[in-house]
């Protein structure tokens, strides 16, 4: 049987830089677990513009579409900032989620105990903390019809329409309950079902779903409370699983609860592939940082725990994964920092391929 494969897109700015990073990793894992990937890079976002005029072609999405799993680094960069909009970095990231039909992002938040202290919040309420939000990725505000700006009367009026199907509730909430199968079997549903029919709709759904999971805990919460409740007490929830909108503001509240921004990978997946595999796509939740882009300065982790999750939920290496996560623990733990993890200030950062040769030589 031939390898899996991985089509990797570094992107702009640190993307590449943390990239590299990665792929020292996935080398580790070919020479010393037997972990075998044919791996293909390619070009996305400002570095695919700048080649041939767009920022993804067709022949990067064909190889998207036949990938086992991609891996992105980020887009995006004050050189592109004034292009048309059809043509901006970020359309390129948009056009694979959404050809590939990526419906469930994955965002964990997880507390390395080594950067508790680093969190905003007390040491007590995060440290241990390990959750998951499931933000359906493919509907809702973002898409729903109509939108845009129109005359109305004598003035303008901008419109975006928040629109559910029942299919694309209940393949979010399908998602999510199989996570919290291979978690706690706890999982937490936020709408407004309050004030909007969607959000009915959504309840209703989760509630039909949840009948084919009887050992799942499910309770549901209005996403306002639910953005108090996870600021006030996070470890209450395992898995969370929420719309678009709602879920693209609770997992960045959530994400800050540990830390930095260059620690939190994403995973987003969409149906299952001929081979079984579900389509995928992971990513750090970061962007392209072009503050520090250049100078070996990027924390590489949310790359590479991206990765982590690849080997996950793409892979079934869940074993593996685990080893990688340690091995980033333990080097956190031995007070290996680069910049953006620095609380104080005796410590001296380590470049992002320092940072990469600490976690190989962890894991080795
Ligand atoms: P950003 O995430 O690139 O940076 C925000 C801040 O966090 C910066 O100070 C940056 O230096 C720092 N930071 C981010 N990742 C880091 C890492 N791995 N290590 C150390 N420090 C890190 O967000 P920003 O500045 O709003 O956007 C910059 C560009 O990235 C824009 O063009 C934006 O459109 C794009 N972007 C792309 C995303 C993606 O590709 N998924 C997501 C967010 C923004
Ligand atoms: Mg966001």
């Amino acid at each position: 049987m031939s390898n899996p494969s991985l089509l990797i897109l570094p992107g702009d700015g640190i993307g590449p830089e943390v990239m590299a990073e990665v792929r020292r990793i996935i080398d580790w894992f070919g020479a010393k677990r037997g972990l075998e990937f044919d791996v293909s890079e390619d070009l996305v976002g400002g570095a695919a513009y700048d080649a041939h005029g767009k920022p993804l072609s067709d022949e990067t999405m064909a190889k998207a579409q036949e990938a086992d799993a991609v891996l992105l680094g980020a887009v995006g960069g004050p050189k592109y900032d004034d292009l048309d909009f059809s043509l901006k970095p970020e359309r390129g990231l948009l056009r694979l989620r959404k050809e590939m039909d990526l419906y469930s992002n994955l965002r964990p938040a997880q507390c390395f105990d080594a950067l508790a202290d680093f969190s905003s919040l007390k040491k007590d309420i995060v440290a241990g903390l390990d959750i998951m939000i499931v933000r359906e990725l493919t509907s809702g505000v973002y898409f729903g019809e109509p939108r845009g700006i129109f005359e109305e009367g004598n003035e303008r009026v901008g419109i975006n329409t928040q629109r559910y199907t029942e299919s694309e509730i209940e393949r979010a909430a399908r998602s999510a309950f199989e996570l919290a199968m291979r978690r706690n079997k706890k999982l937490c549903s936020m709408e407004k079902a309050n004030v909007m029919e969607s959000g009915i709709l959504w309840r209703e759904v989760v509630n039909r779903v949840a009948q084919d999971y009887p050992e799942v805990e499910l309770s549901h919460m209005y996403a306002d409370n639910g953005a108090m409740q996870l600021v006030r007490a996070p470890k209450q929830f395992d898995v969370i699983v929420t719309d678009n909108l709602f879920g693209d503001i609770l997992s960045d509240c959530a994400a800050m609860l540990t830390g930095s921004l260059g620690m939190l990978p994403s995973a987003s997946l969409g149906s299952p592939m001929a081979n079984g595999r579900p389509k995928a796509m992971y990513e750090p939740v970061h962007g392209s940082a072009p503050d520090i882009a250049g100078q070996g300065k990027a924390n590489p982790i949310a790359c590479i725990l991206s990765f982590a999750m690849a080997l996950r939920y793409s892979f079934d290496q869940g074993a593996e994964a685990d080893r990688l996560e340690a091995a980033i623990e333990k080097v956190l733990a031995d007070g290996v920092r680069t910049g953006d993890l620095l609380a104080d200030e005796g410590v001296t950062p380590v470049s992002t391929t320092e940072m990469g040769d600490a976690i190989l030589a962890a894991l080795d």
